[in-house]
């Protein structure tokens, strides 16, 4: 086992036992997240939903369908990238999550982000956009108007870019999106070689 798989596994450990907000009291299960530790790609979704608290992984819903298809579209799977949330825990009745649930959760998105050392970070609709520009200093917009760019941010990890992506739900309710998101899709395909 590498020291990243080893380290993965113990921070799986401490938010199976994670109560720092109140979202353990209604949850079945977290979701920690899934793919591979040695990605130069993490997607950064939202929170976990009805099926993905009931199976602990993430984007298994009808948003996970169309996020495999996106990856398809790239010629790529699951395996190939890393897959998380803001929020491990999903907000019962599927509401947004609250600011004092993200400040609670996301020291385990950044540990996550320590571990993989992703060179892209997807953010995939409005909360891992805000929170992802916050932690790196970039000035927030409309996702309207910066979907599918890349942004470039120095850290100490080295030069990082941020894409900001919709999230793949738009295309449930709103399927003329799927062709945006294919296009912005198309800004990873060079990060896979
Ligand atoms: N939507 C998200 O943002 N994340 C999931 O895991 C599922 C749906």
């Amino acid at each position: 086992m590498t020291d990243d798989e080893a380290e993965m596994i113990r921070l799986e450990e401490e938010i199976k036992d994670c109560r720092l907000c109140e979202l353990w009291k209604t949850r079945n299960n977290p979701v920690v997240g899934e793919g591979s530790l040695s990605t130069k790609i993490m997607l950064i979704g939202e929170a976990p939903g009805y099926y993905e608290d009931l199976k602990g992984r993430p984007f298994v819903g009808k948003a996970g369908k169309i996020l495999d298809e996106l990856l398809d579209s790239l010629g790529q799977g699951r395996a190939e990238v890393y897959i998380t949330n803001i929020l491990k825990c999903r907000p019962p009745g599927n509401r947004n999550p609250a600011a004092t649930e993200i400040k609670a959760c996301t020291p385990y998105l950044d540990a996550q982000m320590s571990i993989i050392e992703p060179e892209v970070i997807a953010t995939l609709g409005n909360f891992p956009l805000t929170y992802i520009f916050a932690k790196f200093g970039l000035n927030p917009d409309k996702i309207s108007k910066i979907h599918g760019k890349v942004f470039m941010v120095s850290t100490i990890a080295g030069i990082k870019k941020v894409v900001p992506l919709y999230h793949p739900a738009v295309a449930t309710y709103n399927p003329g999106m799927k062709t945006t998101l294919i296009d912005d899709f198309k800004v990873l395909a060079e990060c896979f070689v």
